[in-house]
């Protein structure tokens, strides 16, 4: 569990009194994402599928006084997605703000890549972000405000050798980011995506030492960037300061993609 330490640089009241869930907050960006949320006010949510590190996470955040809830959902599963929801409303009985991390890689060449290891890369990455998207829809319209924050990847918007369902599913959250927030915009609802490059987790640490190195050096400003950094582009989105902005990508990638 890495749950951060370094304080938010914004307003403690900055989301006071909303709530939001985040998806795949057990470790990496989604828990510092869960950590800057509750730092900025809100009452938060998150899910993933392991039991025991959502808990740790919990546990961590709770003993520093926040409110904060624990599910164990699946999002590539549509049930799971719906009690997900659910639970939520019958705890806060609102939903204001919906981070769609979740994520997963299973890298291969497109050759030899394997018909289950596409599907479970689009089931988890696409669909699941569709199913948690659409289920917080009806919530949001009946409230006529809400957030809707799709973490997709620069990845999405470049491609990279042995990711082409990595890609293709990151490209396909631009597209869902932008149709949705044509549909709800009149409703309230904003919808933007965020495509963070390379920043220091789980994930990226399967990277060999020697390809880090030649990544770090198409990085304008030099180095992976921090789960901490994607999180501050959350919270900004989420706030009051980006009511005007939707279907927007917002990149946190140091520069390496322009
Ligand atoms: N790290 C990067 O450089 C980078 C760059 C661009 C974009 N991103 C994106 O940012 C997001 C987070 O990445 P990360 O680096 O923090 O990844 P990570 O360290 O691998 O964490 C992924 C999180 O998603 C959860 N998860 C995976 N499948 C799930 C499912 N079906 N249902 C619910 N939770 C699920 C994992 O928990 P369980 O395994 O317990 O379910 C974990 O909490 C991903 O969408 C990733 O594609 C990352």
């Amino acid at each position: 569990m890495n749950v951060t330490t370094e304080r938010s640089a914004f307003r403690e009241d900055l989301l006071s009194g909303k709530t939001a869930i985040v998806t795949g907050a057990s470790r990496g960006i989604g828990a510092a994402i869960a950590q800057r949320l509750c730092e900025t006010g809100a009452n938060v949510v998150i899910c993933s599928r392991s039991a025991d590190t959502i808990a740790q996470v919990a546990d961590t955040l709770q003993d520093k006084g926040y409110t904060l809830h624990a599910i164990v959902a699946d999002i590539s599963q549509k049930a799971d997605v719906e009690a997900l929801i659910e639970k939520t409303i019958a705890q806060f009985s609102q939903i204001d703000i919906l981070v769609n991390n979740a994520g997963i890689t299973r890298d291969m060449l497109l050759m030899r890549l394997k018909d289950e290891d596409w599907d479970a890369v689009l089931q988890t990455n696409l669909t699941g972000t569709m199913y948690c998207t659409r289920a917080v829809l009806r919530p949001m319209i009946r409230q006529r405000s809400g957030r809707i924050i799709n973490i997709s990847s620069v990845i999405g918007l470049m491609g990279n050798v042995g990711q082409a369902s990595y890609a293709a599913a990151k490209a396909g959250i631009l597209g869902l980011t932008k149709a949705t927030a044509k549909e709800v915009g009149a409703r309230g609802i904003t919808v933007n995506a965020i495509a963070p490059g390379f920043i220091t987790t789980d994930m990226t640490a399967q990277i060999p030492e020697q390809s880090q190195e030649q990544l770090r050096e198409m990085i304008p400003l030099r180095g992976f960037g921090h789960p901490e950094d994607v999180a501050d582009a959350v919270c900004f989105l989420a706030s009051d300061a980006a009511s005007y902005i939707t279907g927007q990508t917002l990149q946190v990638d140091g520069g390496m993609v322009m």
